[in-house]
């Protein structure tokens, strides 16, 4: 079918390539259809809202290299249970959806392509059966999303996080210290477990696999028997010690976003480490800078792929579905799939077998 207006939001937490995707879909949509693009602002609240962004060919041919979203995107926009605060302070929870389905109707468009994560991505799909005609394009550095090979943003994030593990190697050698670097990726462990296995780290601590500190203890103090008193550890946010569970930063409870936070387990675990061994510990938490700035060349590929695929798809009216790597093809798959399912990194996964098999301690007995 001819495309004649087609919409794009991105969703969710911003990560780098959103930029590249929203150029390829608009490139795809003006240059082989002569169609028009409407960009929504902040995720699905521009959608309610109804505040947009004409996309052209001239206002994103700058944007392949820029960090971030030109529409800008928010991850408490919920259009089924608007988030706000009442006259008392009080967060109330309000469906929002017909609107944005009104605004749908009212700027005529063919479809809608919904970029953003499982969260994003689980909301697109609700107003498939609202008549939204709706195709999913995943980004996520977490890299935690089922069907696809890559997200992108997840190699730009792990490029970050791998050059800071060289730095804080040079660092720490030079001060004999224990050095732990906490990265991203909620409940998933890939960005630590790719960018430790690639920085160099001694131990690797995920969340699939919940570390005893004696294992660790026991490699750092084997490292410095061994003449190397010093250590790299990389932890991601959502590691948690056998028994315990992951450290929170904020409660959900309270946040207009209404999922808790993450983060401190680095911190945590310094402290636990130094209530067994003398050696200086140091913590540091590389947040936001993971999902801040230049896509690498990797993610601004995977990104225009699957923008471009994605009206491709629009084009042969195929909706419900995501666009996905499987490598070394870009498919769809059914949204109804992924539904509330979060993609871990597999305890028996080749990664894993790797780090181990080199001698990288994962927080358990090494197998
Ligand atoms: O899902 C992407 C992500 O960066 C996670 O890795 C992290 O836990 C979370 O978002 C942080 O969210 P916020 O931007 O709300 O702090």
């Amino acid at each position: 079918m001819a495309l004649k207006k087609v919409g794009i939001l991105t969703g969710g937490g911003d990560c780098s390539g959103l930029n590249a995707v929203i150029r390829a879909v608009t490139r795809a949509a003006v240059i082989r259809h002569g169609a028009e693009v409407v960009g929504f602002e902040n995720g699905f609240e521009g959608l309610v809202f109804d505040r947009t962004t004409r996309l052209s060919t001239g206002n994103t041919k700058d944007i392949l290299t820029l960090g971030g979203t030109i529409l800008g995107t928010t991850n408490k926009g919920n259009p089924f249970a608007y988030r706000e605060r009442d006259a008392d302070g009080n967060i109330v929870e309000t469906d929002r959806s017909a609107e944005a389905v009104a605004t749908f109707r009212r700027h005529g468009l063919d479809c809608l392509f919904v970029v953003g994560g499982e969260g994003t991505l689980e909301l697109g799909y609700k107003f498939t059966p609202l008549g939204v005609p709706v195709i999913g394009i995943p980004k996520t550095i977490d890299n935690d999303l089922h069907k696809t090979d890559y997200t992108f943003g997840y190699q730009t994030a792990v490029e970050v996080a791998c050059e800071a593990l060289d730095r804080l190697q040079t660092t720490g050698r030079s001060h004999q210290r224990v050095m732990i670097l906490e990265v991203m990726g909620r409940n998933a462990g890939w960005i630590a477990l790719e960018a430790g296995i690639g920085g160099g780290a001694h131990i690797i601590l995920i969340p699939e696999i919940p570390y005893r500190i004696e294992n660790v203890i026991r490699k750092i103090q084997l490292r410095a028997k061994g003449g190397s008193p010093f250590s790299i550890i990389m932890v991601a946010e959502g590691a948690l010690e056998e028994g315990g569970g992951a450290v929170v930063a904020e409660s959900g409870t309270g946040r207009l976003q209404g999922v808790e936070k993450l983060g401190g387990v680095g911190f945590y675990l310094a402290e636990r480490i130094k209530q067994h061994i003398d050696l200086e510990v140091r913590t540091t938490v590389l947040g936001h800078i993971q999902r801040g700035g230049t896509p690498c060349a990797f993610d601004r590929v995977l990104g225009t792929r699957l923008g471009s695929r994605a009206v491709e798809a629009a084009a042969a009216g195929d909706f419900g579905v995501m666009v996905a790597l499987d490598t070394p093809d870009v498919v769809l798959v059914p949204l109804k799939d992924l539904a509330g399912k979060v993609r871990t990194v597999p305890v028996d996964h080749q990664l894993i077998r790797t780090a181990e098999s080199i001698g990288i301690n994962m927080g358990r007995e090494s197998m």
